[in-house]
């Protein structure tokens, strides 16, 4: 065991950690020191079984060997290289591999450093995209209540959760929501897709109504809502929104940021619901989580109807410092080599059956009024505890950790979500350790 695991901060107040409740971690810290393909080390040295695959990005498992090997043969043969006006060689190759993997019509890729920079990058795409095509009116931006876009403020003004959205002021101007498709009454317990629903896609027939299809630029949706505690789309709700987009000339958004790379077992969600959006944000599992990066895909449409004008001038005034930065491109590069060697990518599908199954065990343990599931992703919703809501599911977060698995909760519900390479004995055991602990939270 190397000392690190032995050593504790004994200042944490520096630093503020990200959606964190920091006065309570800083009193008790969980603390990761290592991680080796399914699990983690925390600092007391034991093995933490991963369950959420670090934040929904490791899918093919912690410290891959073609992967580590990558950023390090990178890092010391070209370490960055400038993003404007300037390339290099592998971030060519990796847009390719991309496009290679992705959803037929999905011909290029523009590179960002996050989920949040994916999306409002996708936004400003879309607004863009009209007005190139003379149809400049066409600004208005269509999310959907429950909605998680990351956290810039293009994302937080489409994204529906309240407490990302209040603090910060009026947002952009010229959005509006759907409904959201959660309707536990109807649906609960549903194995994939629910039964009901689908028709609450009308609503954006509602809202082109209100609003006139010339002003509306563009609808983003995540085909799986994860954040906001994995809202599965109904049979045929996503394949009706296509539907209305295409028939008023709106762009369709899918923001794949947690189901692209495998998590469904197909590819992409468009793979899995048969529906093709005109522009795709991923991140995440792009590099497996290991360096930040993002990838927007968009149709040969959208793309060429920025590539008119002078030549020498730059046709989409957008890009960051780190787009496509060699050692992510490396990382990513790495990462698809591991995604095809295994499978990965479709290995989900393999196991979804073994994975339902197991999550839908945990029907009639203490506190759970739902199970819900889709490929390698899972849900219990427990009750909450009157009068302090999400206290009861945060328990059961902490106790997971300190019987050795990583969960995540998000208000009163446990989302799963592992690593594409998880056993079915590591299913069990997951599954184990949440039994557990609903067992012994108040
Ligand atoms: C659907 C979706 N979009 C965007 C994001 C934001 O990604 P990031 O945290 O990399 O900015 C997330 C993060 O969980 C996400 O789930």
């Amino acid at each position: 065991m190397s000392n690190r695991l032995k050593v504790t901060p004994n200042d944490l107040s520096a630093f503020w950690m990200p959606f964190t409740s920091n006065r309570q971690f800083k009193q008790s810290p969980r603390m990761l020191v290592g991680a080796s393909d399914m699990h983690y080390t925390s600092s007391d040295g034991r093995k933490i079984l991963d369950g959420t695959a670090g934040l929904w990005c490791v899918n093919a498992g912690h410290c891959r060997p073609k992967i580590t090997e990558a950023i390090q043969t990178q890092a010391a043969e070209l370490d960055y290289a400038p993003a404007f006006q300037m390339g290099h060689p592998i971030v060519f190759e990796l847009a390719n591999r991309l496009v290679d993997v992705a959803p037929e019509g999905m011909d290029h890729v523009f590179f960002t450093n996050s989920g949040s920079e994916s999306v409002d990058t996708a936004l400003k795409m879309a607004i863009a995209y009209h007005r190139a095509r003379g149809e400049g009116a066409r600004t208005r931006l269509i999310g959907r209540e429950r909605g998680y876009h990351g956290v810039n403020f293009g994302g937080i003004s489409v994204g529906g959760i309240v407490n990302n959205r209040k603090m910060f002021g009026t947002l952009l101007g010229g959005v509006d929501h759907m409904p959201h498709t959660h309707l536990p009454e109807k649906n609960a317990w549903t194995r994939g897709e629910p039964e009901h629903g689908w028709e609450l896609a009308n609503e954006l027939e509602r809202i082109v109504t209100l609003h006139d299809a010339s002003t509306i630029a563009a609808v983003i949706v995540e085909p799986v809502a994860g954040s906001t505690g994995v809202l599965i789309p109904p049979k045929g709700y996503l394949k009706r929104l296509r539907e209305i987009c295409t028939k008023h000339g709106i762009l369709l958004i899918f923001d794949e940021v947690i189901t692209g790379f495998g998590r469904l077992g197909t590819p992409f969600a468009a793979d899995y619901f048969d529906v093709v959006p005109d522009i795709m944000t991923t991140a995440k599992g792009v590099t497996n989580g290991v360096i930040p990066m993002g990838a927007v895909f968009v149709t040969k449409a959208i793309h060429d109807a920025f590539m008119t004008g002078p030549e020498h001038m730059i046709e989409f005034f957008h890009g960051y410092t780190y787009s496509g930065n060699p050692i992510a491109c490396a990382a990513a590069l790495g990462t698809l080599d591991t995604y095809r060697e295994e499978g990965l990518l479709t290995r989900g599908a393999e196991l979804a059956p073994y994975w339902e199954d197991a999550l839908h065990s945990l029907k009639g343990e203490p506190h759970v009024i739902d199970v819900r599931n889709i490929g390698l992703i899972g849900a219990i919703e427990l009750q909450p505890i009157a009068g302090s809501p999400t206290k009861r599911a945060f328990s059961a977060f902490v106790k997971a950790f300190e019987r050795g698995a990583l969960i995540r909760t998000t208000g009163d519900i446990i989302a799963l979500s592992p690593p594409l390479i998880i056993t079915k004995g590591q299913i069990d055991e997951l599954v184990d350790h949440v039994r557990e602990v609903l067992r012994m939270v108040d």
